[in-house]
């Protein structure tokens, strides 16, 4: 977050980190901005070859039996279910403000979460929250995937990544 959340320091890092490998370098966003689309773009700019999203969100609880915040740090990284709606409006802004490749996540825990963040504009989908759930969740979704995709009609899943209009 100390330098996701400006446009410069963001492409700043972004610069730099190119300048010392020949490697692909996948920039991940912070979703705690007011505007994702100018800090994906400045990293765009400075030469990223992809971005991921979202980073977790800023979160809180407090215990109401000690009325201690529930975290030693007060508040903290917040991912899951809750999170998708976040990720999946700003994986559908960035996809659509970027041509460089975008990874989609936050809160991704069944095939037809992959297949909403694939509409959103991701051509990957990354799971993490849901594995401390189910250590098979991802072997579930590539399971589930063909299932899902039928449902819906889809035969290859390159044809639907960006496909909300
Ligand atoms: C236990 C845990 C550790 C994480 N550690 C990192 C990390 O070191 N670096 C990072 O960029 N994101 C980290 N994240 C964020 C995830 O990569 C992901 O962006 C975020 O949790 C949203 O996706 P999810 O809801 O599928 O977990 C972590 C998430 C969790 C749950």
């Amino acid at each position: 977050m100390s330098f996701g959340t400006n446009p410069e320091a963001a492409a700043e890092v972004t610069r730099a980190v190119k300048a010392v490998t020949t490697k692909p370098v996948i920039i991940k966003l912070s979703p705690n901005v007011t505007d994702i689309v100018s800090i994906a773009k400045a990293c765009e700019e400075a030469g990223a070859d992809g971005i991921s999203l979202i980073n977790t969100m800023l979160g809180m609880r407090i215990n109401l039996r000690t009325r201690k915040p529930i975290i030693a740090n007060k508040m903290g990284g917040f991912s899951g279910p809750a999170i998708f709606p976040v990720a999946v409006r700003m994986v559908y802004q960035v996809a659509n403000a970027v041509s460089i490749p975008v990874v989609g996540m936050g809160g991704v825990s069944s095939a037809e979460d992959v297949i909403e963040m694939m509409l959103a504009g991701a051509t990957a989908v990354e799971v993490g929250a849901a594995n401390l759930v189910n250590p098979y969740v991802c072997r579930d979704i590539v399971r589930d995937l063909p299932r899902v995709m039928e449902k819906y009609g889809i035969n290859n899943l390159k044809e639907i990544i960006g496909g909300a209009k």
